[in-house]
């Protein structure tokens, strides 16, 4: 191959090094401007020569701010001739914080996210990879230009992750395979943009179909499946003149769980803890079609029901175990449901259940989007399964306290007690953040020195959980000469005994990484989950890490009232921020998050935006059988049973008897396994009826698990391990 070097000659332009025989032309530098745009700057004639010289990449300083880049670069002359495909050049711009703007030669050429100025609402695009496809007409032989234009929201943005590089398309960026839900059906788009003699194939789920392709066509082929079981995509392209294949394999999100019965069915749990004379809110969890009417028989004394929205409330003035039945009736059917109520010592009975604003929202969280949450919470169905607490993380609190000391919070936050309310007479529960520090992770005011006046504020709100993060707390621990473990558990018994007062539940949420095993101390200090990794991130090898490799010898420290905390499900649309993506997990890998989340007895707090939800992350998380599993009142977290090649089987016994387990495939390849054998491997003995409880049907006797993926089963044995 032609090898290029070109130097670059111009008295204000930039220095542009070709990788010599890659058939790249790689940009360094770029004339900058920060601020806001001058006019026709994405001009070639505009002069910027008294723009500084930037290095690309190189991040800038500047929040809130508008940058420029200009960067004029030289296209051989066979630049496009002697490429294998010369329909379309690719811009590889690595990576940008925070949204950008591409033009070439005064052209719009692809943009990531939405500037503030398009309507005032901003969306980030931090962490997208930006590559555009350009058609390789608009490159000039000779001198080009390339402007970016970029709006960043936090102090530090720009061009990162390397520089820039322009190349001509390569067979594999001809093919494109995409896949969307469109409500009743799924779609996948193939699309195939040749400029040579192609012949593609394309094997669904086994069933082949082949095309040619001649020069100038683009092939699109729609494949619609029904979604209620893994299809894998296998597609090769194969260029007829040099030989050269490419495969591209992809396996769309499928839907496992069956669609809920249309009469009322019960669902978790079927235990409640509450301590006497505290405020119960609760939400009789029965799916089915609406509307429903309810009744409960068996209310202890102090209890009252609301019989059109199935929500208990009131208070029991005297421990002990009170069962109740409720009864749903709806056009379909009635159906019944019991709970045993636990008036006593211990809360949390079973693992939480509800959403955390971080995972989407972030640092941009207002009164606005967690109510989107809660109504959605509702409308949605996943309230009928269980899932209560709607817990605002860090960035409520304003910058000040009033003269009182009271902690005000954001403008952004009107009316929390509001919104306690409005979950209140829903029959769920509001979640609040702190930390023991001066400042939490976001930097914002935490409760050092205001604990008691902290915790009688949330408690005039209707608060009924409280994350409290170390963060600020760490700078207290950094100043003492040696820090004991005594030293990590002070600041979290300290707001424990403020919580206790108060006259209502506050389930009590650790948040300090997992620091000095708090899994052995953090029941000891009042938590009723701990965190016990760094925080999650919606890629496998976050899941691997945090669920897979760090929960492992940690079984023996969980149960009812004291949960391990993996932290928070990274399902839907999530993006810590305002550019909202779906979860970079595929959907076995989401299978297998919530699998083992519900193997662990982890608490179930989903960190998507619930007002997004597709269909298959609301069919992901509105699994009776394996929410069940989760909720098992005997909450006795999986242990890893099994290890071998790619295998891992992790099970746990559960209350009726039977057990759980998941076989999971971590592996990169698909997996035939035979379900028996598996199990016997693991250590149960006389397996009897077993159930996949993510199709909610019986066991086949082998099963097909995908890369990543696992099958998750209830069983019945005569013995165990
Ligand atoms: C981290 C914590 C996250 C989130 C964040 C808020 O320390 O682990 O879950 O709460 O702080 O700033």
């Amino acid at each position: 191959m032609k090898k290029w070097i070109i130097i670059l000659l111009f008295f204000f332009s930039v220095t542009v090094v070709r990788a010599a025989g890659t058939g790249e032309i790689v940009l360094q530098e770029a004339r900058f401007h920060l601020g806001d745009a001058p006019a026709g700057w994405t001009e070639p004639g505009f002069d910027d020569s008294d723009w500084q010289t930037i290095a690309i990449p190189e991040k800038w300083h500047g929040e809130g701010m508008y940058a420029q880049y200009r960067i004029r670069f030289q296209v051989p002359d066979d630049f496009v001739k002697t490429a294998p495909y010369k329909r379309n050049a690719i811009f590889d711009l690595a990576f940008i914080d925070d949204c950008d703007e591409a033009c070439l030669n005064g052209k719009l050429i692809g943009k990531s996210g939405r500037m503030p100025s398009e309507d005032g609402q901003a969306q980030s695009a931090w962490d997208k990879h930006r590559i555009y496809k350009v058609d390789a007409r608009q490159l000039k032989e000779g001198e080009n230009l390339l402007t970016v234009l970029v709006w960043n929201r936090r102090t530090r943005g720009g061009v990162y992750g390397g520089p820039f590089v322009v190349r001509m398309a390569q067979l594999d960026d001809l093919l494109e395979i995409s896949c969307s839900e469109d409500g009743s059906a799924d779609h996948c788009r193939i699309s195939v943009s040749s400029d040579v003699r192609i012949r593609a194939r394309l094997d669904v789920a086994g069933k082949e179909k082949r095309a040619r392709l001649k020069p100038g066509r683009v092939f699109k082929r729609d494949i619609s499946y029904d979604g209620s079981e893994p299809v894998k995509l296998d597609v090769s392209i194969r260029d007829k003149r040099t030989g050269q294949i490419v495969c591209k394999s992809f396996t769309p999100k499928y839907c496992l769980t069956p669609p809920a019965p249309q009469e009322p069915r019960y669902n978790s749990p079927a235990v409640l803890g509450v301590r006497c004379g505290s405020p119960i809110y609760f939400r009789v969890p029965f799916s089915g079609l609406r509307p429903m009417t309810f009744k409960a028989y068996g209310l202890p004394e102090g209890l009252s029901f609301d019989e059109a929205m199935g929500v208990l409330s009131g208070s029991v003035g005297k421990d002990g175990e009170y069962p109740i039945r409720f009864e749903a009736s709806n056009e379909a059917g009635s159906s019944e449901g019991s709970l045993l109520l636990k008036v006593g010592d211990t809360i949390a009975l079973t693992p939480p259940m509800g959403w955390n604003s971080w995972n989407c929202w972030g640092l941009d969280v207002s009164e606005e989007k967690v109510y989107a949450s809660a109504r959605a919470l509702i409308a949605s169905g996943l309230a009928d399964y269980g899932y209560s607490y709607v817990n605002i993380d860090d960035a409520w609190q304003g910058s000040e306290r009033s003269d009182d000391g009271t902690l005000l919070p954001d403008e952004r936050f009107p009316d929390i007690a509001g919104l306690g309310d409005y979950l209140h007479r829903n029959g769920l529960r509001l979640g609040i953040y702190s930390s023991p520090g001066n400042f939490t992770c976001g930097g914002y005011l935490g409760s050092l020195g205001f604990e008691q006046k902290d915790a009688d504020t949330w408690n005039a709100w209707g608060v009924d959980y409280l994350k409290y993060d170390l963060c600020g707390y760490r700078s207290i621990l950094d100043t003492l000469p040696v820090v004991k473990r005594a030293d990590h558990m002070k600041p979290y018994h300290l707001m424990d005994a403020f919580l206790k007062r108060q006259p209502r539940d506050i389930c009590y949420s650790i948040c300090q990484y997992g620091l000095e095993e708090v899994w052995t101390w953090g029941a000891s200090a009042g938590g009723n989950l701990w965190r016990t990794t760094g925080d999650i991130t919606d890629t496998w090898d976050s899941v691997l890490r945090i669920g897979f490799t760090l929960q492992r010898e940690l079984w023996p420290f969980s149960g009812p009232g004291r949960w391990n905390d993996p932290d928070m499900l990274v399902v839907g649309r999530v993006g810590w921020g305002e550019g909202l993506r779906d979860s970079r997990l595929t959907a076995d890998e989401q299978y297998s998050h919530v699998s083992l989340w519900a193997l662990l007895a982890a608490p179930l707090i989903i960190g998507g935006d619930l007002s997004s939800l597709d269909r298959f992350t609301m069919n992901l998380l509105c699994n009776n059988e394996v929410i069940a599993i989760d909720q098992d009142p005997m909450g006795r977290q999986a242990r890893c049973l099994m290890e071998k090649d790619s295998i891992q089987v992790w099970g746990r016994p559960l209350s009726d008897g039977s057990y759980a387990a998941g076989i999971f495939n971590m592996g990169d390849e698909a997996l035939d396994v035979n379900i028996a054998d598996i199990l016997t491997e693991s250590g149960w003995s006389g397996i009897g009826v077993c159930r996949d409880v993510w199709r909610q049907k019986e066991c086949r006797e082998t099963a097909a698990i995908p890369p990543h993926g696992v099958i998750m089963l209830k069983f019945n044995a005569i013995d165990a391990k």
